[in-house]
Parts: structure tokens; sequence; C-alpha cells
């Protein structure tokens, strides 16, 4: 993704690693600093996760295969029987960080599943970076397919909403809905984003710096905003990402992706939902909703411009306040699939993938 710095414009994908730390764009000092988090172990790599400094289904699962062959690096000192057993609970710890995007569970089963048969240390350690790094590299193409192909739903001159931030951000590189958005964008369709707030983390402000770095015209909404748009016509279509997909074609998103769905199919919009095939799930059980900290509620997060630090400042008195961060929308909400093998609709799931 673009990333302008000064007067200079860089190249930058949102996780990655150079030799056995894991690098990220700290996404909880955007939109105001652009910094980079380097996590030196695993359990670095797991709070980060776990305090969103990078976060999106796709771009989590990267992390943790990293943080598993970075494990594996720095461990393959145990015999292998050792390490493997070691890097069974490594993963099980790093799924316990966001227990609801399936990409992390598929990812790392792969990694794990790579290691299984081998006999020494030296070549798990290896086969797990490899394969960690193919799992990136497939994230960032598919995420660039999903762009090309899904832009053909896009109509000249369409305002689109985006829900959460669906973005590079949240991928290796590119995004899901937001890729095809740049995609779009690129085309010379002449597009508009509304973007939704998307409270209490307030991912919509890094939808909202990422369009700002592709110079893409685009406003920010108050989520309650987004029924006002779609009742008067003014969008053409919503995009979203997920995080779990259902066999049946239900969609789990960021909390408020549900009431967008409803809203949009009452009005006769598209509701367009991007994903990787990493995103579906082989089963319906097991959807567990991470329900995050009240304090997300209860405060907020701001710039302070004169001190140029990050403040969390108190809104309301010390209340019982509930904070789940995806809801599932049924599937006769969703207008359209757009993975990286092709557009369909819901219930073609099974003769597509
Ligand atoms: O809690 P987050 O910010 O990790 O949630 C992200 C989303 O819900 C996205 O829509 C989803 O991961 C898919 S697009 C990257």
């Amino acid at each position: 993704m673009k990333v302008r710095i000064g007067s200079e414009v860089r190249e930058y994908q949102t996780v990655w690693m150079e030799e056995d730390v894991v690098c990220m764009i700290d996404q909880t000092k955007l939109p105001f600093e652009f910094s980079i988090y380097r996590a030196k172990n695993v359990e670095e790599v797991a709070e980060a996760i776990r305090m969103m400094k990078v976060r999106g289904a796709p771009a989590i699962g990267v992390a943790a295969c990293y943080g598993l062959a970075q494990a594996a690096l720095q461990n393959r000192h145990l015999p292998s029987k050792e390490l493997k057993a070691f890097l069974s609970k490594v993963a099980a710890h790093l799924l316990s960080t966001r227990p609801t995007a399936v990409d992390m569970q598929n990812m790392v089963t792969r990694v794990l599943g790579m290691c299984e048969d081998l006999n020494s240390s030296d070549e798990v350690a290896q086969a797990a970076l490899c394969e960690a790094r193919k799992i990136a590299q497939e994230n960032l193409e598919a995420c660039r397919r999903i762009g090309e192909l899904g832009s053909s739903l896009i109509p000249k001159n369409a305002k689109v909403m985006v829900h959460c931030n669906p973005g590079a951000l949240g991928t290796v590189d590119y995004g899901t809905a937001l890729s095809i958005v740049r995609f779009a964008h690129a085309q010379g369709k002449n597009i508009f984003v509304y973007a939704t707030e998307t409270r209490p983390w307030l991912q919509g402000r890094l939808t909202s710096w990422e369009l700002t770095q592709e110079g893409i015209p685009h406003c920010l909404i108050v989520d309650s905003a987004a029924g006002y748009y779609l009742q008067r016509r003014e969008v053409d279509a919503v995009l979203v990402g997920a995080d779990r997909i259902l066999p049946n074609g239900d969609v789990v998103n960021k909390i408020g992706t549900y009431m967008l769905a409803v809203t949009a199919y009452e009005n006769g919009v598209p509701f367009i939902v991007a994903a990787p095939t990493t995103t579906f799930a082989s089963s319906s059980s097991s959807v567990k909703v991470e329900e995050r900290s009240s304090e997300e509620i209860t405060h907020v997060k701001g710039y302070n411009p004169e001190l140029g630090t990050i403040t969390h400042i108190k809104i309301h008195p010390n209340v019982n306040a509930r904070n789940p961060s995806f809801d599932l929308t049924p599937s006769k909400y969703v207008t359209f699939m757009v993975t990286e093998k092709g557009i369909f609709k819901p219930n073609e799931i099974k003769r597509e993938l």
C-alpha cells in the first residue's frame, strides 16, 4: 500500500518478517502516527494481535504464522519432537487471542501441517518460515484478484459504503472490500466512499487514512448515519469484508454489519462481501464471538496535537457496558460474494469453492 511520509511515497505491507523479527504497521497509532512495531518473540506477536496493533482477519492470520515461524527459529535447539509439541502450544495460545476470525485457524493449521512429518528441528524451522511466507504471498495475490474481479460490480460514478476497515491494513496488502474500491478508482470510475466510523474501536479512521493515501474521495460517517444515506438512495453498493463465512453463506463480520445488511436489503442496495478463501470455515460450529473490554466503550482514544501523544479519555461513568465485536449476517441479505476464485451468490459456495 502507498504510505505518504512527508513528500515521499513508500510501499508497505501490513505485516512482514525481517530475520527472526515480526514487523507490522502499528494500527493502534494510526491515523496519527505511522510507526512500525517489531515483535521480537512470539509472546510479543500474540500481545500485538490481542491489542490490535495488527488487526483484520487475514492480517492476524499471517501475523500468527510469522509468530509460529519465529518461535520455531528461536527454539530450534530443542529436539524436533519437543519443538513440534511446543509449536502446537504456541499455536493454541495465538488462536486464543482473537477467536472469531477463521483465517488464523486455517493458516496456522497449514503451518503446523507442514512441520508434522519432519525429523530435524532445522527442517521444522525452515518449513514453518517457508509456509508462513507462502501464506502471506498468497493472501496478497488473493486480495489483488478480489479487487480486479470485484471492480466489475461497481458502476461508474458509484457511491459505495464500506464498514470497518476491510483494507490493506486488514490483510497483507490491497484489502478485501477496499481492494475493489482501489481497482475501481484506478479504472477511473470516479468512486466516492462513505466510510462508517465503526464504533467503538473506530476502524473507519483506518479506512479514511488508507483512502487519503490513495487520493480516493470519501467521507467518514457515524454508524447510525448509514441508514440515512441508504434510505435516500445515495449509496449504490455496500461493501464489507468478513471474519468467517459459514458453509451456508452466513457472514460473521464486524459488529454493525448485520444492521447494515438488513437496511441495504430493505432499500434494494446490493450488499457485497469480499473475502479470500481463507475466510471460509469448513463447519458452522464453534463460532465464538469475541467480546472485548468495556473500556473501548467507556473511553475514547484521541490525539493531543500539542503534546503529540495519544490519550484515552473517559466518556462514561463506571457503567456496565457490553462490547461484542462481531455479528452474524444471514446469507439472504448478501447479494454477491467476491473471492480470488470468482464472484458468486452465497448459495453457490459449495459449487464454487
Ligand atoms: O476487529 P477487527 O478490526 O480485526 O475486525 C476486522 C473486520 O471485521 C474486517 O471486516 C474483517 O477482518 C475482514 S476485512 C480485512
